[in-house]
């Protein structure tokens, strides 16, 4: 079956969301939360397999020339099939003209640099729980 792509975030389910965050590790929220920071973001990309939500991520942006990509993420049962790669494709197509800068889950650096990114040398951030982030592998 061909997968569906779409940009639209109208009819998702914010849980599914929150609970395939969660089922592939990554930090996951309140499925209202997640509603609106897709809906506050520049771009969703969200793909679909028939009617079974299988993929989504999402960038924030000027719309000039700077982007960051955020909640890329596959269900564990379609990984390795080329639409992590299709998700990214399509949110790069969107951020076209733009600087795009993302931080990879560790373990996932490979996954961006065949898209084309490469790993920053001055990257600094300031994040809301720092101890865990530097548990995770995050920060130094
Ligand atoms: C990371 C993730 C989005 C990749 O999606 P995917 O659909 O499995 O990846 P694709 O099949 O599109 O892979 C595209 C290419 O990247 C490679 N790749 C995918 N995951 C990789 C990984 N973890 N490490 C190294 N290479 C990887 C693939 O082998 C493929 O290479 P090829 O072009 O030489 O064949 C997906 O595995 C996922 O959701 N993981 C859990 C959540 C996560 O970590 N998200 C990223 C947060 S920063």
């Amino acid at each position: 079956m061909e997968v569906d792509i779409r940009y639209t975030c109208s009819d998702v389910d914010w849980g599914l969301v929150s609970e395939t965050l969660k089922r592939v590790g990554m930090a996951h929220h309140a499925p209202e939360t997640h509603r609106r920071a897709f809906e506050a973001s520049y771009t969703t990309v969200f793909l679909y397999h028939g009617p079974r939500l299988i993929g989504f991520g999402r960038a924030i942006s000027d719309g000039a020339y700077q982007g960051a990509v955020y909640d890329v993420a596959v269900v564990p049962e379609f990984q390795q099939k080329g639409y992590g790669r299709l998700i990214m494709q399509k949110i790069l197509e969107r951020l076209s003209g733009c600087n795009v800068i993302l931080y990879a889950a560790p373990g996932k650096e490979a996954f961006y640099r065949k898209l084309g990114l490469r790993k920053m040398k001055t990257g600094m951030a300031l994040f809301k729980d720092p101890a865990r982030m530097s548990e995770r592998g995050f920060i130094e």
